[in-house]
């Protein structure tokens, strides 16, 4: 290809990440083409409301609403689906990669949903599907499992995925304010997304660790079968609590695999984690994702998680390896690719079954504030073969009081049905709260 040749993009979706993309690859042209060799225009932009209006004006000849003008555009090098959604995302996906074009995209939700039918698409026509962006905003963490920790099996891979949970979480700990006060802010400053579950029940979170778990291990892992609990329960009470035992309270995915029994555990929920870990000094809209592979040790990397020109940056870089495969090289012959073809190595790989796990686990329970309401709590737990290693008690001026215990090594199981037990008492107010206490060790 000649080092003059101008590379043709067009964008599905001109939001928020398509605007960015659009901005940055203007604010950096020249630098792109001194590294590249390629010119990197982009010569469509599909939008559902025509006559929105935007930051950025785009010329009228270039716009359009039909993403068909760019899937079947034969003069387009690179498709960039940045609408978001899994219909006509998925549709016009498939339909580009079955032409065996490069898709660059953010979508988590359409890769969750639909990557194993895309990659093996893409596998098939000779396309390629390229999603940095999809995890992590603007860290790279998919070219750095892909490429930059190639030598390494994957013991652990966890960290913190979502911004907005992590905004949440670090006002309610510096400012003590309830969650819904500080959820009224984030939604203030456009840091919840439109489906607040996404954010708050640790969807979009969930959806990312299942990418770095396919990414990692092969495997496709099914979003309801996995642990996914979001933040909504966390109170102020339990982050104090957290505080004083020497813990933060982050919502982590945690991509576990044990390899003697060739198992898999993906989960996303919050859990204590020690202050002395790096991704718990990960605060605001900061994502951090610590990866262990047997031949690096630990690396971690921090950065932000989501915003227009964090995602802008990684959707470019995806340009650029998309220009790299235009160009001949196939050193893209991406891992995820590769995993397609490698199905039958991982079909033996099973998901650790959720009842399995376990570790120390922290319990908020609220009772009435009468004589012997401690020990019925420590017989209950006790019957369930769960010991305790510490007990914090708080009187409420409404003539209750909170129980709050961190136990020594228990197991899911155990954990649930001591909660139900305890919900059935009479001095228990409502239903017991617990965190998983995730020790990376
Ligand atoms: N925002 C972030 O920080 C971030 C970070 C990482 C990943 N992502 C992912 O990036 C993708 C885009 O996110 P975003 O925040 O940029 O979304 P957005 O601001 O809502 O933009 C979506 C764009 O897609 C267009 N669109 C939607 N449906 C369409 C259709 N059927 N046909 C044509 N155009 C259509 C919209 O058109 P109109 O403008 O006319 O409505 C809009 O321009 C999503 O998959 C998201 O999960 C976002």
């Amino acid at each position: 290809m000649s080092e003059n040749r101008t590379i043709r993009i067009g964008l599905l979706g001109f939001g928020v990440v398509g605007q960015g993309v659009w901005k940055n690859i203007e604010v950096n042209r020249s630098t792109l083409k001194k590294r590249l060799g390629v010119d990197l225009t982009i010569t469509d932009v599909v939008v559902k409301n025509l006559e929105r209006e935007r930051a950025i004006q785009v010329p009228p000849e270039m716009l359009s609403s039909d993403p068909a003008r760019v899937v079947d555009n034969s003069e387009v090098d690179i498709v960039c689906e940045l609408m978001g959604g899994t219909t006509e995302a998925l549709h016009f996906t498939r339909r580009a990669l079955e032409q065996g074009k490069i898709v660059v995209t953010a979508n988590k939700a359409l890769i969750c949903e639909h990557g194993e039918e895309l990659f093996n698409i893409a596998q098939a026509s000779g396309g390629h599907y390229l999603y940095e962006a999809s995890v992590a905003g603007g860290i790279p963490i998919i070219k750095m499992i892909r490429e930059g920790f190639i030598a390494n099996r994957f013991r652990l891979i966890f960290g913190i995925l979502n911004g907005t949970s992590n905004y949440i979480l670090t006002r309610m700990e510096r400012e003590g304010l309830s969650f819904e006060e500080t959820l009224g802010d984030a939604r203030s400053l456009g840091y919840v997304e439109a489906d607040e579950a996404l954010d708050l029940d640790g969807i979009d979170a969930a959806h990312k660790a299942i990418i770095l778990a396919y990414l990692a291990h092969g495997k496709w892992v099914k979003l309801d079968s996995i642990i996914c609990e979001g933040i909504r329960s966390i109170t102020g009470d339990d982050i104090t609590t957290a505080g004083a035992l020497g813990y933060k309270i982050k919502l982590l995915a945690v991509i576990d695999r044990d390899f003697e029994a060739n198992e898999l555990s993906v989960r996303l929920h919050p859990a204590f984690i020690s202050k002395s870990e790096v991704i718990a000094g990960v605060d605001e809209v900061y994502n951090g994702v610590s990866v262990s592979g047997d031949v690096v040790g630990t690396a971690v990397l921090i950065g932000k998680g989501a915003g227009q020109d964090a995602t802008a940056s990684s959707v470019i870089s995806d340009l650029a390896d998309a220009v790299a495969i235009l160009q001949g090289a196939n050193k893209l012959n991406t891992q995820e690719q590769k995993n397609c073809a490698d199905q039958k190595r991982t079909e033996c790989l099973e998901l650790t079954s959720i009842d399995a796990h376990s570790g120390c686990y922290y319990l908020r329970v609220h009772v009435k504030d009468e004589e012997g309401v401690l020990s019925k709590v420590s017989d209950l737990l006790a019957k369930q073969h769960i010991s305790l290693a510490t007990v914090n008690q708080k009187q409420l001026k409404d003539g209750t009081a909170l129980i709050m215990l961190t136990t020594r090594l228990s197991n899911e199981r155990a954990i649930t049905s001591a909660k139900s037990s305890l919900s059935s008492q009479g001095a228990v107010l409502s239903e017991p709260v617990s965190f998983r206490i995730f020790d990376p060790s």
